[in-house]
């Protein structure tokens, strides 16, 4: 996959990025004291009027996550894996804001009394951790381990793996982590943008984070625009943004837009015609997408949907940890079914036999990485119809042929 360079926030703006720079005296005179002395009950409470959602992926419901552990002795990790290939807004975070990251990762190990904590991200970022634990006295139990940058290395059981044996490979999905995670303890993973809004609602309130957002996607969300668009970037927008604003925020013109993947290589396609949506899961319901870990990625009108897809399908096939059969079978021949789809052949039963392959490998696995590389690929086969069929018939949509 080519990687694209994408614009960071500038440091001062926005609510996660209002620290002038990534040192203490700017972070506290940015965001003031945070506030201490954390319960369980209290900070449960504090989320579930926030309606924070997790920004790692899933969406899930911070309070609830929070509300499944008890206070044995758990584990708090922040995950800043990020693995998807067009995401860059954990790495922006942890060297433009890591003490907002801190504050979060404390505020939640307080309420749980948790006894051991971890910052897991590639090496690159975890340079400025280091360097802004430093800086505080309340860091010391806080532990730096270097993920490998890998697509699954981010996965939560994957990551409590790399912390015990230093192999980043998903577990059997069965054992909650929050119930039996690290070395057997109560764990509690959530992505480094999660922790940060945490910081954010212990410091200043419910109400105060239900001020930017929707009712059904409160606060800020950070988004990593890419693909066909002028200004490839990282930007913190109001939950419940429609995504043809998110796309005029990247300088792009949404009508020369033929699709944008939505959530990345785990997302699905959301067609030009319903750029209007709001970029939420209910807004993106009819299309299977959701924000996800807030990747957007842009397909300009013109552009061949299928010469797009299958690349990033194959790079989904080369990312299984080969644990699992189905997954470590079913996902090449997915993939390959695709790029024959794109090539050109014609042969009418490639669309059907991609919907089969989606339908074996579909929860086949010890992770949900199936599951959502057989929903990417679905997808594709819905929302570019008219060009399967046209692939099948011996021509392309696309006016610029068959570019990847
Ligand atoms: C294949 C795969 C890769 C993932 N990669 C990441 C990642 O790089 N970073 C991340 O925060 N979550 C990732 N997740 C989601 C995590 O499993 C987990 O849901 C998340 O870290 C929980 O954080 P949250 O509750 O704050 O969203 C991945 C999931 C899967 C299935
Ligand atoms: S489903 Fe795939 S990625 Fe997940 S554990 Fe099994 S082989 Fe690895």
């Amino acid at each position: 996959m080519t990687e694209t360079a994408l614009g960071l926030p500038a440091l001062g703006t926005g609510r996660l990025f209002a620290s002038a720079g990534p040192g203490l005296a700017a972070h506290e005179a940015a965001y003031g004291p945070p506030r201490t002395g954390w319960t369980r009950e209290a900070l449960l409470a504090e989320l579930e009027a926030s309606g924070l959602a997790g920004r790692g992926g899933a969406g899930f419901p911070a309070w609830r996550k929070l509300s499944s552990l008890g206070a044995r002795r758990a584990v708090v990790v922040a995950n800043g894996a990020e693995g998807e290939p067009l995401s860059r807004k954990d790495a922006a975070l942890l060297t433009g804001a890591p003490h907002l990251v801190l504050d979060g990762l404390l505020t939640a190990a307080e309420a749980l009394n948790a006894s051991q904590l971890f910052v897991y991200a590639p090496a690159a970022s975890l340079a400025g951790v280091a360097a802004a634990l430093a800086e505080r006295r309340d860091g010391r139990r806080v532990s730096l381990v270097e993920s490998p940058g890998t697509f699954v290395s981010g996965e939560a059981s994957a990551v409590v793996s790399a912390l015990e044996t230093g192999v980043a490979l998903p577990r059997d999905s069965a054992a909650r982590l929050t119930t039996a995670g690290y070395r057997g303890l109560p764990t509690l993973v959530h992505n480094v943008e999660t922790l940060a809004q945490l910081a954010l609602v212990a410091r200043y309130g419910a109400d105060w984070f239900r001020t930017a957002g929707t009712d059904d996607d409160p606060g800020t969300r950070l988004v990593s625009v890419s693909g066909d668009v002028p200004a490839p970037h990282v930007a913190e927008v109001p939950g419940g943004t429609p995504l043809r604003d998110i796309l005029l925020g990247a300088g792009a013109d949404p009508g020369s837009l033929a699709a944008v993947l939505v959530g990345g290589f785990h997302g699905a396609w959301v067609p030009a015609k319903a750029l209007g949506r709001r970029a939420t899961a209910a807004g993106l319901a009819d299309y299977g997408a959701r924000p996800g870990a807030g990747v957007l990625v842009a397909l300009a009108a013109g552009r061949c949907g299928l010469a797009a897809a299958a690349p990033i399908a194959r790079y989904l096939a080369d990312s299984s940890a080969r644990q699992c059969g189905p997954c470590t079978f079913g996902l090449p021949a997915m993939a390959a079914v695709l790029e024959r789809i794109a090539a050109g052949e014609r042969s009418p039963w490639l669309a059907a036999e991609a919907e089969r392959l989606a339908g074996l490998v579909t929860g086949r696995g010890a992770c949900h990485h199936p599951d959502a590389t057989a929903g990417f690929v679905r997808s594709t086969l819905t929302v570019f119809r008219q060009e399967v069929r046209a692939h099948l018939d011996g021509h392309c949509t696309g006016a610029e042929g068959w570019r990847p």
